[in-house]
């Protein structure tokens, strides 16, 4: 199956990281390589500028989880000799870095969640819209969907809905899905989609898909994505060299929220009570906003690529 994923917010996320010619970045989440691409292709021209002899050539580190996509991104990217393609979770960014031979980075890129490639390619079973498998793994390894909606207790499910996806009917949901796996297993996406559109009220079936959140918070659970994400930002943080940028493209608020108040706390200084005359806590800001408010896509991007219309895209630069 072809690779066929627009690149979300593309300019504005290579802008952000302010592409130096001989710098080093890492795409922590290469997909089928857009992103890497364009920053490959800009690192290349500032190499084709310089007199033979001159210049250090930068280079792009990729990284994914998925197996699937690393064959993707290394077919994009072949022609580019300065491009090393890993597959790894990006929690493990550091040892990604340490297999490519670099100590700093200049920039990394993260684009969550997951590409469209995975979500056509129906056996993967991430699509409420095609009947599949329930699987759901990006790294084709660990619980399946299938493993949680007919493995854990009804709370678990309730609670999984609501903290990953704010669904507001995660008790109603939970429950009917402990009642429809007594009578036989969950196995499939759309056994899954219909148990919950039974579950909801007429009205909510009406605005968008009722299967939509369930979907996501299952598949964060699946991939534990909140607990990736969170080790990813911190070591990808730690990585930059001091004047280096981290941008990170969100797409629903829940990981949203994880990426501004990380952003937040690095941006912190002196966190000592204001009545106190001298600071006791000797707290620096650690990085800067490159924006005060996040990025998102133009008009014209959301109506040519639907997917990108809740992105946000927040920079950060290392102090
Ligand atoms: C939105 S897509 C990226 C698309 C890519 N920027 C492009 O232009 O083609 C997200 C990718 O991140 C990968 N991914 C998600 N979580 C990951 C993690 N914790 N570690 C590494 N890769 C991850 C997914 O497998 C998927 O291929």
């Amino acid at each position: 199956m072809e690779f066929n994923h627009r690149p979300v917010m593309l300019n504005e996320a290579v802008a952000s990281l302010d592409i130096k010619p001989s710098g080093i970045y890492i795409d922590a989440t290469a997909g089928g390589g857009g992103h890497s691409f364009e920053i490959a292709r800009r690192l290349g021209e500032a190499e084709g500028k310089a007199p033979a002899g001159t210049f250090t050539p930068g280079r792009l580190i990729c990284l994914d989880r998925d197996p699937d996509a690393v064959k993707a991104a290394g077919e994009r990217l072949k022609a580019f000799e300065n491009v090393t393609i890993i597959n790894i979770n990006y929690s493990q960014i550091d040892e990604a870095a340490a297999r490519a031979g670099i100590d700093k980075a200049d920039g990394v890129l993260m684009d969550l969640g997951v590409s469209s490639f995975q979500l056509d390619e129906t056996q993967r079973g991430f699509s409420y819209h095609s009947d599949a498998p329930l699987d759901m793994r990006m790294d084709k390894q660990g619980r399946s969907a299938a493993d949680i909606v007919n493995g854990c207790d009804e709370s678990e499910i309730a609670d999984i809905l609501y903290q990953y996806a704010d669904e507001k009917y995660s008790r109603r949901i939970a429950a009917a899905i402990v009642s429809a796996r007594q009578k036989a297993r969950i196995e499939t996406t759309r056994q899954l989609s219909d148990i919950v559109a039974s579950a909801v009220p007429a009205a909510y079936r009406k605005s968008r898909h009722p299967a939509r959140k369930t979907f996501q918070a299952i598949r964060m659970a699946v991939n534990e994505e909140l607990y990736h994400l969170k080790a990813g930002l911190e070591r990808a943080f730690e990585l930059l060299k001091s004047g280096g940028r981290l941008s990170v493209i969100t797409f629903h608020s829940i990981e949203d929220r994880v990426v501004k108040q990380y952003f937040a706390s690095l941006c912190q200084g002196c966190t000592c009570p204001k009545d106190f005359p001298v600071c006791v806590c000797g707290n620096t800001p650690k990085g800067k906003l490159l924006y005060k408010k996040p990025l998102v896509p133009s008009k014209e991007e959301i109506e040519s690529n639907n997917r990108s219309r809740s992105a946000k895209l927040r920079t950060i630069i290392k102090l």
